[in-house]
């Protein structure tokens, strides 16, 4: 049997029963109260039946945290049967359930916070049109946000999920820590490069010691970044180095990398061949897992991707538009890329992607 549908085991002895990965993908589409809709259920359950581990959609950890409308939280305890509800209905499948935990920052939309600071590093607005400029935290306020993670992983655990993924990517919080664009400030937590790692650094500890405290299972912690920045300043590639051998040191489970292609090269030098993988594997070595994201699409694709040195293959895309297109690839059948009944989406969810639909065809995906 090929590699990619062999199962694979963490170093905590958790077992997958492949060596594919639902990426994490918002729905838009929780309750009006937060918690996880009848939809929602009925997507997980139907993403959960051939893939080895499902990464929810990021989930908000505090009422702060929260950067888009119809987010699923997991803020306190009142929110414990949704994130149960979620959980079971990936298990239900036969896949391991990760919860992606989130913390919008700057990111978060406007309009969820009218009359009410947005909260980020720094005060420092993000460069997109519709964000406003933030307040920036203050100090005992950032150990309210790590204290947020903890009570967020505490519920993980209750819900009996089997690992947490901690977003530091895409721009928001965490990643806006670690940014010299976006953190920019002069006390504990920045504006030199060990110092804008703090934040993350106490995080993976703490995680670490409420796992070991808590959790009665294998439970994993990943850690999502996104490698580079294209704002001056922002996140070079060495920045990014100097993070994954952070995390790989403190024995983090995975690196999940987020980048728009699996074989993404340098977009801050342009003139840089090497692939990014590449320069992260040389660092990591096997020190811990790499998760790939972007654009796999193939059994070729998935050869390159371990080739590469990744150990396992996130699909986001390809997921969505059809909850058969795991069986198809082990079939050597082609993907299915149209939008459509059978895609079995929260309505919220295939609304928004249609709004995207001109941009979605540039990758071969239609609609019905
Ligand atoms: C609808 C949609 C929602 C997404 N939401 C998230 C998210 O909540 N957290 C995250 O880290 N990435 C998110 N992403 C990025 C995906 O995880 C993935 O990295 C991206 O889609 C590239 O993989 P693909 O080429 O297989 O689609 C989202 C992508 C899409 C299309």
């Amino acid at each position: 049997m090929e590699k990619v549908f062999r199962s694979f085991i963490f170093n905590n002895g958790l077992s997958l029963k492949n060596r594919l990965v639902l990426a994490p993908m918002t729905t838009y589409s929780s309750n009006d109260d937060l918690t996880l809709s009848d939809e929602e259920e009925v997507y997980y359950k139907s993403r959960s039946k051939d893939i080895g581990l499902v990464i929810t959609a990021a989930v908000a950890v505090s009422k702060n945290a929260q950067a888009f409308k119809n987010q699923i939280s997991i803020r306190d305890e009142r929110y414990l049967e949704s994130i149960k509800r979620l959980v079971k209905a990936i298990n239900e499948g036969g896949s391991k359930a990760v919860i992606q935990l989130h913390h919008g920052g700057r990111m978060n939309q406007p309009n969820l916070y009218p009359n009410q600071d947005i909260v980020a590093p720094s005060s420092i607005k993000a460069s997109r049109e519709y964000a406003v400029t933030p307040r920036e935290l203050r100090n005992s306020e950032v150990y309210d946000i790590i204290d947020a993670f903890i009570n967020a992983i505490k519920l993980s655990i209750k819900a009996g999920a089997d690992g947490v993924e901690l977003h530091g990517a895409n721009t928001y919080l965490l990643q806006q820590f670690f940014s010299p664009n976006s953190n920019q400030r002069i006390d504990e937590f920045g504006p030199t490069l060990n110092k804008r790692y703090k934040f993350i650094d106490i995080l993976v500890r703490r995680s670490q010691e409420v796992i070991k405290k808590y959790a009665t299972k294998p439970f994993i912690l990943g850690y999502r970044l996104s490698p580079e920045e294209l704002e001056e300043p922002g996140i070079t590639i060495d920045d990014t180095l100097y993070l994954v051998d952070n995390l790989a040191k403190a024995k983090v489970d995975y690196i999940h990398l987020s980048t728009s292609s699996y074989n993404a090269t340098s977009i801050r030098n342009t003139s840089d061949n090497e692939l990014i993988i590449s320069k992260i594997k040389k660092v990591v070595a096997n020190r811990t897992v790499i998760i790939g994201v972007g654009r796999i699409e193939s059994k070729e694709d998935i050869e390159d991707v371990f080739n590469l040195g990744y150990d396992l293959a996130a699909l986001g895309l390809p997921m969505l538009a059809n909850p058969n297109n795991v069986k198809r690839l082990e079939n050597n059948e082609n993907l299915i890329k149209e939008f459509n009944k059978e895609s079995i989406l929260p309505s919220k969810m295939f609304n928004t992607l249609k709004s995207w639909e001109e941009g979605l065809k540039q990758r071969g995906y239609t609609f019905k």
